[in-house]
């Protein structure tokens, strides 16, 4: 068995109805895994499942799960356990975002962007991380940004949100090498997205996101085929030696030393 191979391995992604999620959950699919995409988009994600189940004949499961409440979480990883079986793998990829200048922000947006890309983050490790403890044996892909190691216009609270799911990666890696179980973090860069679009209804941030995509130096933006694979090799057995490391995609837009 190729060591890319996910044949018997169940990927749990969170945010999985589109963009970047989608295609991760279609490479993991493709690879051999049953796959559940956990979403608060219930229509789209169960659509998306369908596609990706028609596609690679595999186990593709839509999960109702709002990564903002701990509850809606556990409920949700009880599913996946109960249809699929054990999560190996987990992949926290919801996220969002709105670019408006700090000191033009708001509390309620501030709770809003802590609360989907950092707090999602804790609860579902926490969620899942017992179960694989008890496997010894499990592992964990965190979707930052490169806005978290470089910061980013616009972008205050939701940089340091992202910075924070980092430090929260390298810690967990830390403390779970010794049950087996690596955390790696892919930060992605401007990528072709529902959410990028929807971003861009606004003045500010259509200017802040076409001055940033004229630096990037292969001279596009990212496509979320461009970050799928680097998720599926963290978290594979060829990338076993390889834990609470940081990988940015993002056509070289960063290069963090
Ligand atoms: N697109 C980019 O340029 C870019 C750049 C850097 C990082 N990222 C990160 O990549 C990840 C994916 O982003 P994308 O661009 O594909 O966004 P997207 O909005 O296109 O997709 C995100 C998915 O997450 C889901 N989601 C949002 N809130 C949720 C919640 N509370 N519970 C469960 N699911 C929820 C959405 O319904 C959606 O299906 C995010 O973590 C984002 O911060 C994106």
């Amino acid at each position: 068995m190729s060591e890319r191979d996910f044949t018997g391995k169940v990927v749990l992604v969170t945010g999985g109805a589109r963009g970047i999620g989608r295609a991760i959950a279609r490479a993991f699919a493709e690879a051999g895994a049953d796959v559940a995409l956990a979403d608060i988009r219930q229509e789209d994600a169960e659509a998306t499942a369908r596609e990706i189940a028609e596609a690679t004949g595999r186990t593709v499961l839509a999960v109702p799960m709002d990564v903002t409440s701990l509850e809606s979480v556990q409920r949700g990883c009880e599913q996946v356990r109960h249809r699929l079986g054990a999560i190996d793998v987990l992949v926290n990829n919801a996220g969002w975002d709105r670019i408006v200048p700090f000191l033009q922000t708001t509390p309620e947006l501030w709770e809003k962007i802590i609360a989907i890309n950092y707090r999602g983050v804790i609860h579902t490790c926490y969620a899942v991380l017992p179960h694989m403890v008890a496997r010894r044996q499990g592992s964990i892909v965190n979707i930052s940004s490169d806005a978290a190691r470089v910061g980013s216009l616009g972008e205050a609270i939701y940089a340091g949100a992202k910075a924070a799911v980092i430090a929260f990666s390298k810690t967990l890696a830390r403390e779970h090498a010794r049950d087996q179980i690596r955390v790696n973090v892919v930060c992605p860069g401007l990528t072709e997205t529902p959410l990028i679009e929807e971003m861009q209804q606004d003045e500010f941030a259509r200017k802040v996101i076409g001055a940033m995509a004229s630096y990037i130096p292969l001279k596009r933006l990212g496509r979320p085929e461009d970050v799928a694979p680097v998720v599926v090799f963290l978290a594979s057995e060829a990338a076993r030696y390889i834990t609470g490391q940081v990988i940015s995609v993002s056509g070289g837009l960063t290069m963090v030393g």
